[in-house]
């Protein structure tokens, strides 16, 4: 249970960019002449629309220092936008802004609960422009990644971020130091952003070598409940050379960007699968022809608001020789909350490819926990703890004699993860990490972009871990599938390619079993006990659900299981199977509290 809020919280002994001791009547940013107080021109990158009928659109940029925002928002009264913890308001970082009279407004202010925002004592946001045009209110402004002011504003990182937003048709009361915004009402939200993804260049898409196909969900009926995750396989172009995979990018029917939530996609060999499916079927249910479930290495993935990937130039995902998938399967995620009925959907992605072929072929690997039973993570836990090493990495890296780059990461797990993150330890100290997320949503699966590249090289150790939270779960949770189930995974994206698809550990089960007095048990689900002899009749599931835990019980059976031993297993490069291996002691994380921000 290692404090996780902490890494939000590094110091920065400062002295800000921005005004540092502000006179009462100056707390107030205020901005005359709109448009023309920056000399920015407003290049942003980056856009998203907070709510879902585009009321509230947000564009921002941002370089190694700084984020500029720019909301564009349907209202002539103030605008509101905040950094949260869990997207509830509590401890939420927070500007409202305005316009009246041709003058913007800015205040940063904190967020104590569901009640107005007070002012920072350090207003540490930059207004850089701010008007109305009759419809809208557009507010610019600037503010440090890194804050100065540690206490009442939060730190934007690369994980993903709970964006809190909300209008309202009115002006705040006054507009000096004791401005007051009244009640936004129902005109507010929370929408989980990575507002740090970095994103490679796009393609050239008249390049005339460029092929593609394209996997839909081939109007398919949306079943009437709150989620469905439906599968279904496609044959991939069958090729006489070697190609290049480049681009993936979603195609969502109009009107269904509110229903289409994600779409993962997964890799399959030839035999391995029977022919798709009309309409697919439930992902996991016992209708889908059990073969589908060998499709489980990880080839892409799309959630709600992404805008797919484009692989770096000098990288392509093979199609067509020998070591490429055959087939892949799609597992769509469809969101309906009001149980809509009757509607039909033919989302689904675009691939580009060429046979151009690029200077490395890239390659996916699967690191982290194996999703079985063999992960348990009690109930009523605040912050559980597990980690997966991949102890096959040096043999392949050895067998291949080079480096690996890893391009790209793509962290998962379920619904109780709330952490994801796989270190590179070298000689037992935390190198820099291969991906990581310390505040995961589910519901924004991204593969995000390394920039710059991790360099991966023998004698280094990949070990990922993950956070999970179940205080509102009352049974044990296990590995698994399902999103209810649990997975602690993060696909890597690399090159050279090298014969490796998938690294796992776990923690053996008779370690785990000895927490609860059981001195063996079978090593098959549901690992029937054998010691002792007064719990013959009982499983290890059994005892493991029925077990009294509390938050502090959750906490000593984490320190139970990671100073285990471990069963490391890896595919296609199976030499190291079922070994059982100490687990590695816990490396060492260098302290950041060094770097210092310049300006501050
Ligand atoms: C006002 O601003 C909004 C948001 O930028 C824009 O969509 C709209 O077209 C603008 N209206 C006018 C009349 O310029
Ligand atoms: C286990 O079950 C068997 C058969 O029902 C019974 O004879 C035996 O006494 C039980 N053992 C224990 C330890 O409960």
């Amino acid at each position: 249970m290692r404090g996780v809020p902490t890494l939000l919280l590094l110091l920065c002994g400062c002295t800000c960019l921005l005004a540092s001791a502000i006179q009462k009547e100056e707390i107030l940013g205020a901005v005359r002449d709109f448009k023309l107080s920056s000399r920015d021109t407003g290049d942003f990158t980056h856009q998203a629309s907070l709510d879902e009928q585009g009321r509230y659109v947000l564009l921002w940029k941002f370089d190694s220092e700084t984020i500029t925002f720019e909301a564009h928002v349907q209202t002539e009264g103030y605008v509101g936008l905040g950094l949260s913890p869990n997207g509830g308001m509590a401890g939420s970082d927070v500007i409202i802004g305005w316009v009246k009279d041709g003058q913007a407004y800015i205040t940063d202010r904190y967020a104590e609960g569901y009640f107005e925002p007070r002012l920072d004592a350090r207003q540490d946001v930059e207004l850089l422009s701010g008007y109305e045009n009759g419809t809208h209110t557009v507010l610019r402004f600037r503010r440090r990644l890194k804050p100065c002011d540690t206490a009442e504003d939060r730190e934007i990182t690369e994980d993903t971020q709970r964006v809190i937003w909300s209008f309202s048709a009115h002006d705040p009361i006054d507009h000096g130091h004791g401005a007051h915004a009244t009640y936004h009402g129902q005109t507010r939200g929370t929408k989980s952003i990575i507002l740090l993804q970095k994103f490679t260049q796009d393609l050239d898409l008249q390049d005339s070598s460029l092929l593609t196909f394209e996997l839909t969900a081939g109007n398919v009926l949306i079943p009437s409940k709150d989620t469905t995750y439906l599968c279904n396989t496609m044959r991939l172009p069958v090729l006489d050379r070697k190609h290049h995979l480049v681009k993936i990018e979603p195609i969502v029917q109009p009107g269904h960007e509110a229903l289409v939530h994600h779409i993962l996609v997964y890799q399959c060999k030839l035999g391995m699968v029977p022919p798709t499916v009309d309409g697919g079927h439930e992902c996991y249910h016992p209708n889908m022809p059990v073969e589908w479930n060998n499709c489980q290495s990880i080839m892409t993935a799309w959630a709600v608001g992404g805008k797919g990937f484009t692989y770096p130039d000098h990288v392509g995902f093979s199609m067509g020789t020998d070591d490429d998938p055959d087939y892949i399967m799609m597992e769509m995620h469809y969101d309906n909350p009001n149980r809509l009925s009757g509607v039909r959907d033919s989302s689904g992605l675009r691939f580009y490819y060429t046979p151009n072929v690029r200077q490395y072929d890239a390659g996916i690997l699967d690191i982290g926990i194996n999703s079985a039973p063999t992960l348990m993570i009690p109930p009523h836990a605040e912050s559980f703890q597990t980690a997966g090493t991949c102890f096959c990495l040096d043999d392949a890296l050895q067998q291949q004699g080079h480096p690996i780059n890893v391009f790209a990461s793509m962290p998962h797990s379920h619904l109780a993860g709330i952490a994801v993150r796989t270190k590179l330890v070298r000689n037992g100290v935390v190198q820099s990490y291969v991906g990581r997320d310390e505040s995961y949503d589910f519901d924004l699966q991204e593969i995000r972009l390394l920039e710059p590249e991790v360099v991966v090289s023998e004698g280094d150790q990949l070990i990922t871990e993950c956070t999970y939270k179940t205080t509102d779960r009352t049974q044990t949770t296990f590995g698994g599938l399902s999103s209810r189930e649990e997975m602690c995974l993060n696909f890597i994206q690399y090159y050279p390619r090298i014969k490796l698809a998938r690294c796992y550990s776990w923690t053996d089960i008779n370690q785990q079993a000895t927490f609860f007095g059981v001195q063996y048990a079978h090593w098959e689900y549901p690992y029937p006990i054998y010691v002792p002899p007064n719990m013959v009749n009982q499983t290890l599931i059994d005892v493991i659900n029925q077990y009294p835990w509390t938050n502090q019980e959750a906490e000593r059976f984490e320190q139970h299981v990671r100073n285990g031993q471990v069963i490391s297993f890896c595919y296609p490069d199976v030499a190291n199977d079922f070994q059982l291996i100490n687990a590695p002691p816990e490396p060492t994380i260098p302290d950041d509290n060094s770097i210092s921000i310049p300006g501050c």
